[in-house]
């Protein structure tokens, strides 16, 4: 198991070295799942929020949304785009190492949103805690690679991508959720120097109903 410092090294160092306007939009799987299924703003947890697409997004929006994630220069970075956006009173970036410690309180969304790292951590652990954040009628929302397209760091490794039932019998819900959205759809992914490709995600949406 890899240590909090590794973790916060290795993203510091990715964030350190990328365009600081890459990932600024919401991403489209995520934003049609919203749309769709929490229509009405309330409050939200954004885990590895990254450079804030999805919490800026959802903060244009009405949501109040706690933007966790464990590299600085990417909480900058989101507290920039909130001010440019005008919605700094509605988005709170936290630093967190999600392997190590998780946000206090409980949320009408979670947000998941291709929370991967190449690091050791107990992933299956968090994306539990995350349930557990989730209020009744709220919303968990994991969206997952399940292919790589050519520009992923990940290219060239040996992945098992897990099948979304997988995914969801991990996690060892009670009846008291629903899902609303439990497969593996394709889109059409754009890389960083504009490139594109067919990419298929693992989506689910489950609902807490008590
Ligand atoms: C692949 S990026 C996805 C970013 C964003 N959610 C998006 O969809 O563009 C994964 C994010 O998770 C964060 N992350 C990785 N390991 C973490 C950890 N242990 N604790 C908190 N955040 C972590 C990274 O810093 C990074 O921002």
């Amino acid at each position: 198991m890899t240590t909090g410092s590794d973790s916060a090294a290795f993203w510091e160092k990715h964030y350190a070295a990328l365009d600081d306007q890459w990932g600024m939009k919401p991403n489209a799987v995520f934003a049609d799942l919203v749309t769709t299924f929490a229509p009405t703003p309330g409050t939200a947890l954004d885990l590895g929020c990254g450079h804030g697409g999805d919490t800026i997004w959802l903060a244009t929006r009405g949501w109040d949304v706690t933007a966790v994630d464990v590299s600085p220069t990417a909480l900058q970075r989101v507290a920039t785009g909130a001010r440019a956006g005008g919605v700094s009173d509605r988005v709170h970036p936290a630093r967190h190492d999600l392997a190590h410690d998780f946000p206090e309180g409980r949320f009408d969304l979670v947000n998941a949103s291709y929370f991967h790292t190449p690091l050791d951590i107990p992933r299956t652990k968090v994306l539990r805690r995350a349930a557990a954040a989730v209020t009744p009628g709220g919303l968990l929302i994991i969206v997952e690679h399940a292919s790589i397209a050519s520009w992923s760091w990940q290219t060239g490794n040996d992945v098992h991508f897990p099948h979304p039932d997988e995914i969801l019998a991990s996690l060892e819900l009670d009846d008291s959720w629903t899902p609303e959205r439990c497969h593996a759809p394709q889109r059409t992914a754009t890389g960083p120097a504009g490139q594109r490709a067919t990419v298929t995600d693992n989506v689910l949406t489950l609902r807490r109903t008590s």
